[in-house]
């Protein structure tokens, strides 16, 4: 078919007039008078205990079920020359033994070796142990010689290929309970490895208790947390820490909920806990997922405070977990858990001469942790979580009228519940109210609007848990793709520019074992070794980063700008670094041009950007590539008061000025 000039040339009047549309620049205007502070709060950290984030994971030890307390107590435990596996009754035997009288650590294992030469155990670790060349290892383990002459005691760590990389051994003296403490240095790297114990002489001896840790921990503390885990924590400079969870505070029954006292003081006095995601999803099964509470409320409370967090802990009300058996405490019993909150309230912040302010000096924190926050229920719903609300609420204001309470809307960000809950806790006037939101990244981008409109009269919002779910909520498909961090930046955007209602906000989960894991997206991974941040971690780090002091108007002819052009932004200064900062969310295919008129504030013309992008949006982190998506800095110019930048397709900029 011959060429028509006619349709040709208006295929290039058409061409012409869209190159133009997307040359436009989008002429935007900043006006730097605050409007509202930015709350310390505004950019935190939810942690719990899902996907191995505590033992196996935050949690630096390396030997699981140390103390023989899981539902099989010997799971962990690999017994190669054992009477069960090899029907050979001459090497040994080793059965569990409940301790006499003991409440909370309950057994121990007897071992009666007949031939030292054939005799193992061997811990498997948490899918592995990792062990890296030339760090110490600390060994310790609690002995009691039951009979006849056991010399010495050996520990080895094996690669994966069963070569000794580290060992060290002890000598056990005597029939009483004695805990012998070690060091050795490893010699190999391996993300697998795992602990042999084997004998030298006959006899029956106890043990319990065994724990290997690196030396090398988050601030060298003994027995303490994963430095790597850490640092990508801390290099976020939370506002806040939010713990334990999540739904394990409620537990899947009342029983199974988590209790703070039980995970404050000595660590082997602890009651071990099946951890309620061990079997939550039949898709990702983990039997062996247990809470040690090595980790427990001291720890968190500490964490909090290495990283200049506020601690916000949640605590069960009385419901467990509705999505389970929503089992409740009657009304008439609702006493002691109360008593449990206005006690924890007193162990964070009491003096040394209060029963629980002594229990926290004892564990070697005198000074108070200053707690602010505290939250009453996870991701309650109906009338019964209100009715134990205000039990919760009258006790503790009460007792603490300063003390600010965080209270729930349920597990959905609309709907029944939702608008149930919200309706409720207004006319309470309750002070802050935490809202979820696991949805597509669509949502993200179309409800950065989501706060404009909330009522400024009622509570504040915490949004307290939210991804984008690139599948569905629940699905181990999802990926944290770099689709779903830039529509959670374009969301941000909206949280920010309402901070004078939103004043505290965490992405969930927090993190994943690469092999251990339950639930994704998880804003950090790690595997025995390596730890890494997703592309939606630095999302989150670009905000908390530049969180600022006060909020300022960022507008295109007067209007925020939330999705125009496929643009979203927003604007603060900050005080004490003296810094404009400007965030901008192109969530466009293409590059926009944008100039920023800057009025109210004098700056130099020279500043930085970070600018977070990628050429795909299906493009993640990983292990191997760990920074893929990672911001990159570039210089920019203010030139009279205007500052003229090209946004690229789908990216996070992140723009920062000195004021003169
Ligand atoms: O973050 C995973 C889970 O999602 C949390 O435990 C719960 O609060 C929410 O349903």
């Amino acid at each position: 078919m011959k060429n028509n000039p006619f349709k040709l040339s208006i295929l290039g009047i058409f061409i012409i007039l869209g190159l133009w549309a997307t040359a436009q620049e989008v002429k935007l205007k900043v006006d730097a008078t605050s409007v509202a502070k930015i709350q310390p709060t505004m950019y935190g950290l939810f942690f719990e205990d899902i996907n191995f984030a505590a033992d196996g994971g935050l949690y630096a030890e390396l030997i699981k079920n140390r103390s023989f307390e899981f539902a099989n107590p010997k799971m962990g435990w690999i017994e190669p020359e054992s009477p069960i596996l090899s029907f050979n009754t001459d090497s040994g035997l080793s059965t569990i033994v409940k301790y006499a009288g003991y409440t909370t650590n309950h057994n121990y294992i007897n071992i009666t070796v007949n031939n030292p030469d054939r005799y193992t155990l061997i811990n498997e670790g948490f899918r592995g142990m990792g062990i890296k060349a030339g760090a110490t290892y600390e060994l310790s383990v609690m002995a009691a010689q039951e009979s006849g002459a056991i010399e010495q005691i050996h520990f080895q760590l094996m690669d994966e290929a069963g070569t000794v990389i580290g060992e060290t051994s002890i000598t056990p003296e005597g029939k009483s309970w004695k805990t012998y403490e070690m060091a050795f240095t490893a010699t190999k790297t391996a993300e697998k490895a795992q602990l042999k114990i084997s004998f030298q002489g006959k006899g029956s001896i106890n043990l319990d208790m065994i724990s290997l840790f690196p030396q090398d921990t988050w601030k060298g503390r003994k027995k303490g947390l994963r430095k790597d885990i850490v640092q990508l924590l801390d290099d976020i400079q939370p506002g806040f820490l939010r713990f334990p969870g999540g739904c394990i505070v409620e537990g899947r029954t009342l029983a199974k909920r988590y209790q703070w006292k039980k995970t404050v003081g000595p660590i082997e006095d602890r009651e071990l806990l099946i951890n309620r995601w061990n079997s939550e999803f039949d898709h990702r099964p983990t039997p062996d997922y247990y809470q040690s509470f090595g980790i427990g409320f001291f720890e968190y409370f500490q964490l909090a405070e290495d990283m200049g967090a506020a601690p916000l802990p949640i605590l069960g009300c009385g419901m467990a977990c509705q999505f389970n058996t929503g089992e409740l405490v009657p009304m008439e019993d609702l006493g002691p858990y109360v008593q449990d909150a206005l006690d924890l309230i007193e162990f964070a912040n009491g003096s040394t001469d209060t029963p629980w302010g002594k229990v926290r000096s004892d564990m070697g924190h005198p000074d108070p942790f200053h707690m602010k926050h505290i939250g009453i229920g996870n991701e309650q719903w109906g009338p019964e979580y209100i009715k134990r609300y205000k039990v919760f609420e009258k006790a503790i204001k009460e007792k603490y009228p300063d003390m600010i309470i965080v209270s729930g809307s349920g597990p959905f960000p609309d709907g029944e519940y939702f608008e149930y809950g919200w309706e409720e806790l207004k006319k309470l006037n309750t002070e802050i109210v935490d809202e979820h939101y696991y949805r597509p990244p669509s949502w993200f981008r179309e409800n950065a609007t989501r706060y404009d409109q909330y009522d400024r009269s009622g509570p504040k919002v915490f949004a307290g848990e939210y991804a984008a779910q690139s599948v569905g909520t629940t699905s181990p498909d999802n990926k944290n793709n770099w689709d779903c961090a830039l529509s959670e930046a374009a969301f941000m955007t909206g949280l920010e520019r309402n901070a004078d209602l939103v004043t505290m906000t965490s992405y969930a989960p927090l993190m994943a074992h690469a092999e251990g894991w339950q639930w994704t997206p998880d804003l950090l991974w790690f595997n025995n070794l390596e730890s890494y941040g997703t592309t939606n971690y630095y999302v989150q780090k670009l905000f908390a980063n530049n969180a600022g002091t006060d909020l300022i108007r960022i507008t295109e002819e007067g209007v925020p700008l939330t999705g125009q052009h496929e643009l979203y932004a927003s604007a603060v200064t900050d005080t004490r670094t003296k810094e404009l900062i400007l965030k901008l969310v192109n969530t466009a295919d293409d590059t926009q041009e944008v100039s920023v008129a800057i009025d109210g504030i004098r700056l130099n013309s020279k500043g930085e950007a970070e600018v977070l992008t990628s050429a795909s949006l299906n493009d993640e982190n990983s292990f191997d590539a760990p920074k893929a998506v990672s911001p990159k800095t570039e210089d920019i110019k203010l030139s009279g008061g205007t500052l003229k930048m090209s946004l690229a397709k789908n990216s996070l900029t992140v723009v920062r000025l000195k004021t003169k």
